[in-house]
């Protein structure tokens, strides 16, 4: 195998993840889209380009030829990061396992939901709104109480709350009738406060965890104490988990499902395009190993070629690509490389 260069979007380390790109003899490269420059230029023919810039250094050209793919690890500023690696992708032609808009499609709790019930994958009963004026028919629709609220966007059940009687039923609908914040209303599936977790690397479920709340909890992430171990699916599991991840346009990503204890049935409630590792330890089992095997196999096949076709920007040798840099007016005063400055400089404290 040729020694690939693999790059990680993400504003994290990566460190399981470096360390099984190189134990695989590739390179890996950090790029945090926090820090890149997407230059898109007024030529009819494109010659688009991406900067990256680590502090005060001149930012770096990232050509498509450095680069042979792309792995998105992005938790946080979602809907820049997407942008980034939609031009990673479509403007340049790396290779992403995923596909970018899948990034904001798992983002929105809402939107999943929606393009699962529509893929024919089951989903809790749930009324996504804006503003719940009518809380018992909310109520009702959904079956009964309890039922569980949630923001659209959110993680780590975070903001994911549980209604059981009718006086919290109206002061929640009261609080996001007056917040102004997208809610997604759902039917609480029994399941002894589990759920599980589990990865989808291409067609495969390669390691799953089951997912226990603590004692006296019902949200079962372990960021909030809960436990996890190691399960073997069924092959209806594997095949609606692999169907779910699809379905958004991911080939990596960990889909979480619940086992509803009234009708035995599997439900997915949410898909994570940047799941925690923690399941690597809690199963020993390092599931980065598949993605890299996944990676090798199929960059080749991505769509590498096609948009390259498509979107003509890095291999045209014919025309005159301008030179933006003697592109200075004469007499112009140098810019002062900004040194120095605060890592998490507010945007606002530019202007
Ligand atoms: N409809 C539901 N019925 C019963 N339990 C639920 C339901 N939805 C969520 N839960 C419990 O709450 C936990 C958190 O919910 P969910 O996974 O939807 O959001 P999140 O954890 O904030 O997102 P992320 O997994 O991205 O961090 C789940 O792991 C599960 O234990
Ligand atoms: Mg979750």
């Amino acid at each position: 195998m040729k020694k690939l260069t693999i790059g990680i979007l993400t504003n994290a380390k990566n460190t399981k993840l470096v360390n099984t790109i190189e134990a695989h003899g590739h390179e890996a490269k950090i790029f945090n889209p926090e820090k890149m420059y997407m230059y898109i230029s007024e030529y009819e023919r494109g010659y688009d380009r991406l900067y990256f810039g680590i502090d005060g250094d001149a930012p770096e050209r990232i050509t498509a030829k450095s680069i042979d793919i792309i792995i998105n690890r992005v938790g946080k500023n979602t809907e820049f990061a997407t942008d980034v690696l939609k031009f990673m992708v479509e403007n340049l032609g790396i290779y992403c396992p995923n596909k970018p808009d899948s990034l904001l499609k798992a983002s929105n709790k809402a939107k999943t939901l929606q393009i699962l019930s529509s893929a024919k994958i089951p989903v809790p009963r749930t009324i996504v709104c804006q503003k719940p004026a009518h809380v018992k028919w909310l109520v009702e629709t959904i079956g009964e109480l309890p039922i569980v609220i949630k923001k659209t966007t959110g993680s780590q059940g975070d903001t994911v709350g549980i209604v059981d009687t009718k006086v919290s039923a109206n002061s929640m609908c009261e609080f996001i009738y007056n917040s102004g914040i997208n809610a997604v209303v759902e039917e609480y599936i029994e399941a002894e406060s589990k759920d599980y977790r589990v990865w989808v690397v291409g067609d495969k479920t390669p390691v799953a965890m089951r997912r226990t709340a603590k004692k006296g909890d019902w949200k079962s992430n372990i960021s909030k104490g809960g436990t996890g171990e190691r399960v073997y699916l069924n092959e209806a599991d594997k095949e609606i988990c692999i169907k779910a991840a699809h379905s958004l346009g991911l080939n990596i990503c960990g889909v979480d499902m619940l086992k509803s204890k009234k009708t035995g049935r599997s439900v997915i409630i949410e898909i994570n395009s940047n799941p925690g590792t923690r399941i690597i330890d809690i199963c020993n089992y390092n599931v980065w190993n598949d993605v890299i095997k996944f990676c090798e196999d199929n960059y080749k096949k991505g769509n590498q070629k096609n948009e390259i076709e498509k979107n003509p920007v890095e291999n045209l040798s014919t025309s005159k690509e301008p030179d933006i840099e003697k592109n200075k007016a004469d007499g112009e005063v140098d810019w002062e490389t900004i040194n120095n400055l605060p890592h998490n400089i507010e945007c606002d404290k530019w202007c």
